[in-house]
This record gives structure tokens, sequence and C-alpha cells, in this order.
């Protein structure tokens, strides 16, 4: 009976698996706090794509995180660059079985950890890091990519990518858009998995504050506004309320991103026996699909495309 009223179905199609490649790396290197995350080498990257390909995840969403930094992040921009290297591996190993999409963000590639270049006041210099988008963009294009993620939350990005892209001929790149990213605390993992921690100061001057829902609605209009193909909501967990609101209001396809501190506080309590992580992790997942998220980045991809599997 409960099967046949059941309002949600998730599905893993709808899961998009964030993953992490490094450059010199020899061995797959462990994330302490994410249990299972683990930062790539070029070869085990390509093995675990292909895997989470064959376990019926979506589409791949990639990280790179470069052996040297420096003040422009130009790393990011280089089609030697370690995640235009990988993006290529995977697009050869591939091809369109799955959607590949990228991180267009400089923040681990910058040596201060900022998601854009400074200015000389030490300021995040928001219309000097769109031109690098720009660039870093049609980078990630060439090097395969089918869908960019802009995720610096610097005003006016989308519009600037949509036009970079298409004046070089990837107008089928699509857009989907960090529209309304909070600066948050549960963040925390990731900085460490992508060893970006700023080295100074917070990423308020440039994420949305947690207490306004409002705004986060007309930071996802000005980015359709500027041509996104589809728009997320992150982190997911906390911010459920902006993620209902935003489906009823927008048609675009809805996305939410289940961070690394929602993935680990999870796993933390499980480790300590305070959870069962399969059953809190698929709750959890449910409920970002229940508020209207067509499609949910999540570390848990790989584990709940099994879990479903076997349902
Ligand atoms: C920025 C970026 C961040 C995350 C995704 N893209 C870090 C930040 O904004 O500080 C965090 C994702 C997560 O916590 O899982 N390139």
């Amino acid at each position: 009976m409960r099967r046949l009223v059941s309002e949600t179905t998730l599905r893993p199609r709808q899961l998009i698996l964030p993953m992490f490649v490094a450059e010199g790396l020899e061995q797959p290197r462990p994330i302490a706090s994410m249990p299972g995350v683990v930062q790539h080498t070029r070869d085990t990257l390509r093995k675990a794509a292909v895997d989470a390909v064959n376990a019926g995840v979506g589409g791949l969403m990639l990280f790179g995180i470069p052996a040297k930094r420096d003040a422009e992040g130009s790393g990011g921009v280089d089609e030697k660059g370690i995640l235009n290297v990988a993006l290529r591996d995977l697009r050869a190993e591939l091809g369109d079985a799955t959607v590949l999409m990228a991180d267009t963000c400089l923040d681990e590639f910058t040596d201060h950890g900022h998601c854009g270049v400074l200015d000389a006041d030490g300021d995040v210099d928001n219309d000097a890091t769109l031109r690098i988008y720009a660039e870093m963009a049609v980078a990630q294009a060439e090097a395969g990519a089918h869908v960019l993620g802009p995720s610096g939350m610097m005003d006016g990005q989308v519009g600037v990518i949509r036009r970079a892209l298409d004046e070089v001929g990837h107008s089928s790149t699509a857009i989907l858009a960090y529209a309304s990213k909070f600066a948050s605390a549960f963040y925390g993992p990731f900085r460490e998995a992508a060893d970006c921690a700023p080295s100074f100061g917070d990423r308020s001057a440039y994420q949305m504050d947690p207490p306004n829902a409002r705004e986060a609605l007309a930071e996802i209009t000005s980015d359709i506004d500027e041509g996104a193909d589809a728009v997320m909501v992150k982190p997911a967990g906390p911010y459920l309320d902006v993620l209902a609101r935003a489906r009823e209001r927008f048609d675009l396809p809805l996305a939410a991103y289940q961070v690394s501190g929602e993935y680990a506080a999870l796993h933390a309590a499980a480790d300590r026996g305070w959870l069962d992580l399969r059953r809190a992790a698929l709750e959890s997942l449910t409920g970002i699909a229940r508020a209207g998220a067509d499609v949910i980045v999540t570390y848990f991809a790989l584990d709940a495309a099994a879990w479903l599997a076997e349902r």
C-alpha cells in the first residue's frame, strides 16, 4: 500500500556524484572527514567514473586540485591544468554515456583560496574574476564538459560565461548555475577535500547570508535572466524551504547540492552507532527530492544508487 501511494521516488539517474582529481598523485588520497571519498589520480578517476556510470548515476561533477597555485588561479584556465586534462580523460572514456560537469570556480586554483582574484586592497574583484571565468569556461567546454557549474557567486557570472561560450561556438554547452549558494559552515569538509580553505577572511562577501530566502529567489531570477539552463540551491538540507519556494516559482530544472558537511555529519553519527547510515541518507535525499529538486548533487550518489537497486 505504501509503495502504491508513494508521492516521491528517488532514482539513481537524478543523482550527480562529485569527484576530486589531484595533480601529481601516485595513489588515491582518502579525505578523513568524508569516508569513502578520495582525491583521485587520473587513472583511478577514470575507473571510478566508469563504475558510477555503470551503477546508474546520472552525472559526474568534477573538481580539480592542482599541484601549484597562484594568485590568478591560472591552473584553472590552462588546457594542461589538472581539471581540464581530467575532463578530456573522462570524455574520451565515457563519451556521452553520462553528463560530465565541471566546477567553474577559482578557489581550488588560487594560492589565497578565494573564488576570485583580488584587488589592491585584498578584496575579491568581481569583474576581473568574470574575465577569468570566461576563459576557464571555454577551456572546460573544449576539454569536453557537457555542463559547467559556476560556483563562485560572482555577480554576472552566468551571462559572461554564456556569451563567452557562444562566441566560440560552444552554444550547446549548458550552465548549471549555483544560483543561490549560501555562506555555509557545511562546506568545511570540502575545503579539506579540495584543499581550498581561504587563507584569510571568509566567503561572505560573495556567498548568500543564511537568513535570506527572498534574496535567494532574486539571485535565481537573475541567473535565469542571464541564460542559466538549470539552477541550484546549496546546501540542500538546511535550505529545503528555499528549494520548495524555487520549485513553485521557476520551471527550469532545479538542482540541490547535499554538501560535504551534510555527508560528513551523517557518517560521523552513523560511525558512533547513533544513526542508521543507509536509512538516514536515503531519508535526507528523499526529503530533498520531495522539496522539489529534480537533480541532487551528493557524495552518497554511488551508495544510494546501489541501495535503491536493492529495494
Ligand atoms: C567552490 C565550491 C565549494 C563547494 C563546491 N564548490 C566550496 C566553497 O564554496 O567554499 C562546496 C561543496 C561541498 O561542501 O560539498 N568551488
